[in-house]
């Protein structure tokens, strides 16, 4: 079976998008990389929720993000401070106790719009064109779940949910068989996927393979502009616990991953699969079940991204990183 090179399904002039975010070092690099591409991305808003840290704190650096990328016209929307049902977990052990490895975090000059992110995304889902906005979910999915239980007919204005989450070949960061992003809060992302919306994950699978070098972050630092210099140290404390813990030669930039797909799908290859998600309680909750060789001949629910261009990943990310500040 070949593998289908991903078709930029959002040839459209510009991406409609909003951006689902529990900032988080590798979230703050992906607002950082996708408000720097404003000729592609109509960044509409980005909306928070609890995952990495407590939301107060997810909020705060999504606004650092927004500041630091000089876009404080963008605004972000505080939603979920916990999940579905499940308790809340963090992963202060990776991304610092404040959320941000690597850099020290203070009080943006801007604050957050009024208004929870669920009524926002109730609202602007319901009166957009039809399929005309794009989500990208850095996080646990709660926000988007909590809308679409509240009124699911939102799901007319949804073109595309980009997902960076789940993990199939790689197997799981946070339980042997599950990625933080579902584990925080499965029920959601089922919630998402039985919503019947179109769905793209970009899994550990993925996103391990698309590993930092020394190479890639000095062509980073070579930029010697603010935007570089943040996400040089953000990464370069970022990226020790998963080389560690992993013996990689380089650490993963998982959330960047779902901007550089918008930007470039032509960088990734993957497939549409039926993929069944855990909820249960149990050494598998959380699991994302994929089912890559079409043995059920399950209706596909989800294309599945399990390769990309690393080397053109970070060219690109490096590219965008220059027109900032
Ligand atoms: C995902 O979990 C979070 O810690 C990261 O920000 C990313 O979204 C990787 O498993
Ligand atoms: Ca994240």
């Amino acid at each position: 079976m070949t593998l289908k090179t991903a078709t930029n399904a959002h040839a459209a002039p510009k991406i409609d998008l909003i951006i689902d975010t529990d900032p988080g070092a590798d979230d703050v690099v992906a607002l950082l990389f996708a408000l720097a591409s404003p000729q592609e991305l109509n960044v509409r808003a980005l909306t928070t929720v609890a995952g990495n840290v407590r939301l107060d704190k997810t909020s705060r650096n999504a606004r650092l993000a927004r500041e630091w990328a000089g876009r404080e016209e963008v605004p972000v929307y505080a939603g979920a401070p916990k999940p579905l049902v499940r308790t809340p977990i963090y992963a202060e052990d990776i991304h610092g106790k404040e959320g941000l490895s690597g850099i020290a975090v203070y009080e943006p000059g801007k604050g957050l719009a009024k208004g929870s992110a669920i009524p926002y995304l109730i609202d602007t889902l319901k009166s957009a064109e039809p399929h005309s906005i794009t989500i990208a979910m850095l996080g646990p999915q709660t926000n988007l779940a909590l809308a679409l239980i509240q009124e699911p007919g939102i799901v007319q204005g949804i073109k595309e949910v980009v997902v960076m989450g789940g993990a199939h070949f790689n197997g799981g960061n946070i339980t042997p068989v599950a990625e933080f992003n579902l584990f925080a809060d499965p029920q959601a992302a089922e919630v998402v996927l039985n919503s019947g919306v179109k769905l793209t994950y970009l899994p550990l699978d993925v996103t391990h393979k698309i590993l930092t070098s020394e190479a890639r972050l000095n062509q980073i630092a070579a930029l010697n502009n603010n935007a570089s210099r943040l996400v040089g140290s953000i990464l370069n404390e970022y990226i020790k616990g998963d080389m560690e813990h992993y013996g990689l030669p380089g650490g993963p930039v998982h959330d960047a991953t779902v901007v550089a797909y918008l930007l470039k799908p032509q960088l990734f290859s993957g497939r549409s699969v039926n993929v069944v998600i855990d909820s249960r309680e149990g050494p598998t909750f959380g699991q994302t079940i994929v089912d890559w060789y079409d043995g059920l001949k399950a209706p596909k629910n989800a294309f599945w991204v399990e390769s990309g261009d690393a080397q053109g990943f970070f060219d690109l990310l490096t590219e965008r990183l220059a027109r900032l500040k």
